[in-house]
């Protein structure tokens, strides 16, 4: 489903499902980490739908055939440290050769502003369909400043799969970068006062990781 021209909400009914279970507070780490990752995987699906094809010639054990194969760039997928880790697995399963960049940001508590610590992507970034991966778009302040590394270094086709996302960081992103392609399971209320999306799932990495 469209929700404005540059993001799409994946409302298939297994991913529905999967996204209630996810955002239950009885759902323990191991569980929850088995749903991001199928949820990233289901995503996945859906955001490699424009995926370029070229013809093909293949020898069934019947007759020869023209099928289609991947054409297009290769992919780099790109977590947002830490939360966006439990999405990797998921994507790598669909597309194994995959290169992985990591960029670290957390959100100061106090002034909810991204603050970097780690980037480090493949060298040819430029030349490959990138997909920014993290759980939770709330601001949008941490997935801005992803995008905007991503550019300095020569990305151009970039995509971002988010679980949940408040309107909030949507309109940011999107301000930020119109360009950027954005896909997620949910778009939820709104963000409370300490910037968590409303009704969301809580901290996203203290879920996966138990740290709570
Ligand atoms: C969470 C989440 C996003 C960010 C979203 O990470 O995984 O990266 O917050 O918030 P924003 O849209 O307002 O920037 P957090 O900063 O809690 O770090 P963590 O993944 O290390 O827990
Ligand atoms: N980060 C999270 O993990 N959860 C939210 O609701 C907002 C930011």
């Amino acid at each position: 489903m469209r929700y404005a021209h540059n993001v799409t909400v994946v409302d298939h009914p297994l991913v529905q499902h999967k996204l209630s279970v996810l955002r239950d507070i009885r759902t323990g780490p191991k569980e929850f980490r088995e749903l991001v990752g199928e949820l990233a995987q289901l995503m996945a699906y859906e955001a490699t739908r424009e995926f370029q094809l070229a013809e093909s010639t293949v020898t069934t054990p019947i007759c020869e055939t023209t099928t289609k194969v991947l054409a297009g760039k290769k992919v780099a997928i790109v977590p947002i440290l830490r939360a966006g880790l439990g999405m990797v697995d998921g994507i790598l399963s669909l597309i194994p050769a995959a290169k992985i960049g990591h960029i670290g940001l957390y959100r100061d508590p106090e002034t909810l502003q991204p603050v970097e610590y780690y980037c480090k992507l493949p060298e040819d970034i430029g030349e490959r369909d990138v997909m920014i991966v993290d759980p939770m778009l709330a601001t949008g302040g941490s997935a801005a400043a992803a995008v905007h590394f991503l550019r300095e270094r020569g990305a151009r086709s970039i995509r971002l799969l988010s679980i949940i996302a408040a309107p909030e960081g949507i309109a940011a992103i999107t301000a930020a970068d119109e360009h950027v392609q954005v896909y997620v399971c949910a778009v939820d209320s709104h963000l409370n006062d300490h910037g968590y999306i409303v009704p969301g799932l809580g901290d996203a990495g203290d879920r996966l990781f138990g740290t709570l």
